[in-house]
């Protein structure tokens, strides 16, 4: 080995074996969790915070073993060179450049749901980090959920034989009322940012995101298919859908149900997966089998499998397990990429009045 790869290969092996350095761009209500799973995680240190409100960013240093930098204006945040990890929770409208500016500076990039607003913007994220090489990880931290984990090992278990349908469905009051309100630049109108497409895209691109990875996760394969309705019919002066229905057709011929509200408080939420040889649906907090032949039983669920750790930190031990060994992550675009598809597909289905297929994804 010559000298200067010796060097930079030590240099590499001294940084791996440091706690990353992460700066955090959005001090909002989901920031809160992130701040506590890197407390618990105690293997990362934040050395720099971003936020448009400087009160959110001095209350976030005060939980912090020592202080970390403040930006206002993000792009100084990604410019630092102390900076080495770059995570995002911002409204999912800043997701996009946000993610393609830390990546052209070389860093790594933990981005919340969801991926981005568009398909093609979701596409330009996963070329750069192809380009760049930097790890990249969307915040779908339900993969480290007991319920979606043991939902998982049922059907990977082939107990249902090959699924046909899953039923879905998510009814629930509205959420976040504190959350950040967009100021429109045209009109200086100030709306919560979950009520405007513009800033969050769509309910189901925002909320309905992780019900939607549970069912590809399941499935694991493509959209082939989609046709969807809804609109608002609740809540005056909103643009985001308050009430949405979606059927989807995926290659490997199962189907999904899927029903949202979000004007149903108490109306709760679950999932029913029909297979050729049986059902699978949770009764009383357990997941039942119901075999075409035989009587119904527990799903036999092997619990030394299922997560045992509080989803973010889970989420947060892998990414930085990423970061370290330079292996793409479990939650890189291409894993946020198929239930993204859903929401894109529901909103053109419904915005055009039309059936949505493959091909708008070609
Ligand atoms: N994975 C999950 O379960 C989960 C749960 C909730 C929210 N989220 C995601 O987290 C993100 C943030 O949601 P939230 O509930 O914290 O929103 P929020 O409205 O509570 O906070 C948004 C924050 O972003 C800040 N911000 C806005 N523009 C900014 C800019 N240009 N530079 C720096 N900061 C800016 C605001 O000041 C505010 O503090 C969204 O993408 C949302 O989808 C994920």
């Amino acid at each position: 080995m010559h000298r200067r790869e010796f060097l930079l290969s030590t240099a590499l092996a001294a940084q791996a074996a440091e706690p990353p350095k992460v700066g955090i761009i959005g001090l909002g209500l989901r920031a809160g969790a992130h701040l506590d799973a890197l407390r618990q995680l105690g293997d990362a240190q934040v050395v720099a915070l971003s936020d448009l409100d400087s009160a959110r960013m001095a209350k976030a240093n005060q939980g912090l073993p020592a202080p970390a930098a403040t930006y206002t204006d993000y792009r100084e945040l990604i410019r630092d060179r102390n900076v080495q990890v770059v995570v995002i929770i911002t409204p999912g409208y800043l997701h996009h450049q946000m993610t393609l500016e830390a990546l052209r500076a070389g860093k790594d990039v933990l981005v919340e749901k969801p991926l981005a607003n568009t398909y093609a913007q979701a596409l330009d994220i996963q070329r750069e980090a192809r380009r760049t090489g930097r790890i990249v990880a969307v915040g779908m931290q339900r993969r480290y959920f007991r319920n979606d984990a043991e939902y998982q090992q049922v059907v990977d278990s082939g107990a249902l034989g090959p699924v046909r349908l899953i039923t879905y469905w998510d009814f629930r009051g509205d959420w976040n009322p504190s959350t950040w309100q967009y100021t429109d630049p045209a009109t200086g109108r100030r709306t919560s940012w979950r009520w405007l497409k513009k800033t969050a895209g769509s309910s189901e691109l925002e909320y309905s995101i992780h019900s939607l990875a549970m069912v590809t996760n399941m499935v694991k394969a493509p959209l082939q298919r989609l046709a969807a309705s809804g609109g608002v019919v609740h809540y005056a002066g909103r643009e985001t859908r308050d009430v949405s229905a979606i059927i989807v057709d995926f290659a490997s011929g199962a189907r999904l149900n899927y029903s949202f509200s979000c004007f149903a408080p108490g109306g709760g939420s679950g999932c029913i997966v029909i297979g050729d040889e049986a059902t699978l649906r949770r009764e009383q907090g357990r997941l039942m089998l119901y075999p075409r032949a035989g009587k119904p039983r527990p799903a036999g669920i092997d619990a030394s499998l299922l997560p045992g750790e509080d989803p973010e930190v889970l989420m947060y031990r892998e990414f930085f397990r990423s970061v370290r060994q330079r292996t793409p992550s479990v939650l890189a675009p291409e894993a946020a990429l198929e239930p993204s598809k859903i929401a894109y597909g529901a909103e053109l289905s419904i915005t055009e009045n039309r059936i949505v297929t493959a091909q708008d994804f070609a």
